[in-house]
């Protein structure tokens, strides 16, 4: 089946600081949503990207893509053989995603979502992703195991007050989750129907079904640009590559 992808582009980055919506700043002179549609679109497999826009700047969004595409555009735009198109995004990224979803044509059977957030990811890890799902994998996500050892606590109801370690779990077993995640469209929009609870990715709410998830081997430029150092190193990564 024809493979889209939704990249959820709607937040405010309020961790990265005072300024234009997150996916929205430059990273070396390009918008970081322009990075990573064309990151998407750099996959042969990809041939639709449908970009949630933050709720009031779908337009400026638009104007973006229409701007960094290039020629043989179709009536809703183009970057090169890939198609976009734009909606506005929700409230939480959950919505946002939802969005995106409800925008996308009945003929792509596989759907992956990706951050905005993570711009420098590589077309391998994306066709990676892409051929769990085409192996029969329902709910597929790129992980890299940790670096740092992770504990449990009993979060501090009173800011600076020291906070009791409840458990640490193993960290061989534990993996850090990146994206894009693949699914099969339809497994992807039940867990959206179904599944209420607050979640920081898709795939758990996949799990919530009870269906199976896999991973695949991340990659370390696959990052989430989250706070004002991610993006020392991203315009680093980008002037390695010369871009
Ligand atoms: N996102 C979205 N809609 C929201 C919230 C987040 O589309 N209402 C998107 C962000 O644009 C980002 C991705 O989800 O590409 C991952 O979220 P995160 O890194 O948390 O970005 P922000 O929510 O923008 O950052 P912060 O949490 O620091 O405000
Ligand atoms: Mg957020």
């Amino acid at each position: 089946p024809p493979v889209a992808a939704v990249i959820p582009a709607a937040g405010r980055g309020v961790r990265l600081g005072p300024g234009a919506p997150k996916a929205l700043r430059a990273l070396n002179g390009t918008p970081m949503l322009i990075h990573a549609a064309r990151a998407l679109a750099a996959s042969r497999a990809v041939s639709l990207v449908v970009v949630v826009a933050p709720p009031d700047g779908a337009a400026e969004v638009k104007s973006l893509l229409d701007a960094h595409a290039l020629p043989g555009g179709t009536p809703s735009g183009s970057l090169g053989r890939t198609d976009f198109l734009v909606v506005p995004g929700g409230d939480t990224r959950q919505e946002s995603v939802r969005l995106g979803l409800d925008a996308l044509p009945p003929e792509y059977g596989i759907v992956l979502v990706h951050d905005a957030a993570r711009p420098l990811v590589p077309v391998d890890t994306v066709d990676t992703v892409i051929e769990a799902v085409r192996d029969g994998a329902r709910a597929v996500v790129p992980a890299l195991p940790l670096a740092d050892t992770v504990k449990e606590v009993e979060p501090a109801t009173e800011p600076g007050t020291p906070e009791p370690v409840v458990a640490t779990p193993v960290r061989a077993r534990l993996r850090a989750v990146q994206t894009p995640q693949g699914f099969d469209r339809e497994t992807l929009v039940r867990a959206h129907e179904k599944v209420t609870d607050d979640v920081t990715d898709d795939a758990s709410m996949v799990e919530r079904l009870g269906e199976r998830v896999v991973v695949v081997p991340g990659h370390e430029e696959a990052f989430k640009v989250t706070r004002p150092l991610d993006l020392v190193l991203a315009e680093a990564v980008l002037a390695r590559r010369r871009l």
